[in-house]
């Protein structure tokens, strides 16, 4: 299979942990005989830096001409702090998903064995659990009308959804559902205060009827993130307006023991788009010290997407023995730590030569052959 792939790294951590991606796909490519091209384009605040705008057309272009983007982080110190810039890094990464109508945001949530005890939450209350996040991406508070009145006092957001922008997303989150072992569907909403949240319900019950296999609960969003700590077993697929889903899937990333662990897919009619769930994290940037494995799942969610399962399956198995011998970032590992470097090496080791188990750390650290 030959694929043209858009490499979007953006700012801060997103250089690092992408290039672990692209050596993955790499060792996928090499032992399955594809072929991955890939086309660099500039977004976020690099892009602002080079060009004075977050997204340039070129990078809009290359992204509609490739078949699939995969994505870094966005984002610097410089803006996040600087409430008057008028020109920001996110604005790149939203008119992206806005302009390739990336409607569906896919973050799966898995535990590991091995990291049961690393989370914050106690390993009783987080062990099997299994559920995943379809967070809609185009609509909402995110892209509603926005202003800033005159004198600076007074501020306004709009967030507003149609049945259409609903219907998408949640039929989408239902037939997921529906091919699951407990084919749970849960709306996280606030339908006590917002009629947007309202709209939400009134959509999700038309849809359950063409469902009827699919168990339908709704939760208030501000119950839902006290149950997600609680008893986070409860959730199969969980389905959400746009800034609901960003905040609850920050917090599932508690469950899994590091955010550094999350990969997303952004999924339209036409395009898609591969994300590690977490941000630039500028504090490590050029450090080697990020994880690369939400990266490296979300190249592995592009391998499905492209119908290449075995492969995904492959790159997910690589990276549970990763996990498992402990070759871990410092976020998960404080005192035998790998580098960024380290654990993309042995991870693209690992799908290469599978059946070796013996690995030496000073040869994954040089990026020599890590198995030895
Ligand atoms: C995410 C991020 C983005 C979002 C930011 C960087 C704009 O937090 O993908 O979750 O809020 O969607
Ligand atoms: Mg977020």
């Amino acid at each position: 299979m030959i694929k043209k792939i858009a490499v979007l790294s953006g700012d801060g951590i997103g250089p690092e942990v992408t290039r672990q991606a692209i050596k993955i796909l790499d060792a996928v490519a090499g032992k399955y005989g594809h072929k991955f091209e890939y086309r660099e384009g500039l977004v976020g605040a690099i892009a602002i830096d080079q060009t004075g705008n977050p997204l340039p057309y070129e990078t809009l272009d290359l992204c509609k001409n490739t078949d699939a983007i995969l994505f870094g982080a966005i984002g610097t110190p410089k803006y996040d702090n600087d409430p008057n810039a008028i020109i920001r890094p996110e604005q790149g990464l939203l008119k992206l998903r806005k302009e390739m109508g990336l409607f569906a945001n896919i973050r799966p949530l898995t535990t590991y064995k091995s990291l049961l005890g690393k989370s914050n939450l106690k390993e009783e209350v987080i062990t099997g659990v299994d559920f995943i996040i379809y967070r809609e991406l185009t609509g909402g508070i995110y892209f509603g009308e926005k202003k800033l009145s005159d004198d600076g006092n007074y501020a306004e957001d709009i967030c507003g959804y149609s049945s259409e922008e609903i219907d998408r997303i949640i039929k989408l989150a239902f037939e997921f559902a529906s091919k699951r072992d407990r084919k749970k569907l849960t709306l996280i909403d606030k339908a006590n205060v917002l009629e947007t949240s309202r709209l939400w319900r009134k959509r999700v019950r038309i849809m359950a009827e063409k469902f009827p296999e699919v168990a339908v609960s709704f939760l208030f969003v501000d119950n839902a993130a006290m149950q997600m700590i609680l008893n986070p077993k409860q959730f199969d697929v969980i389905v959400t307006e746009n800034m609901f889903g960003d905040i609850i899937s920050d917090q599932a990333s508690v469950i899994s023991g590091s955010i550094g662990l999350l990969a997303s897919a952004s999924i339209g009619y036409k395009y898609s788009m591969f994300e590690p769930i977490h941000g630039s994290y500028p504090e490590a940037s050029g450090m080697n010290i990020a994880n690369p494995i939400a990266s490296i799942l979300s190249a592995a969610m592009m391998l499905e997407h492209f119908g290449l399962f075995i492969e995904a399956k492959v790159v997910r198995e690589a990276v549970e023995v990763c996990i498992d011998k402990g070759i871990l970032t410092p976020d998960l590992n404080k005192t035998n730590e790998f580098s960024t470097t380290s654990v993309g090496n042995f991870i693209a080791e690992t799908i290469l030569n599978p059946e070796e188990n013996f690995f030496n750390k000073e040869n994954i650290n040089l990026g020599n052959s890590t198995i030895i």
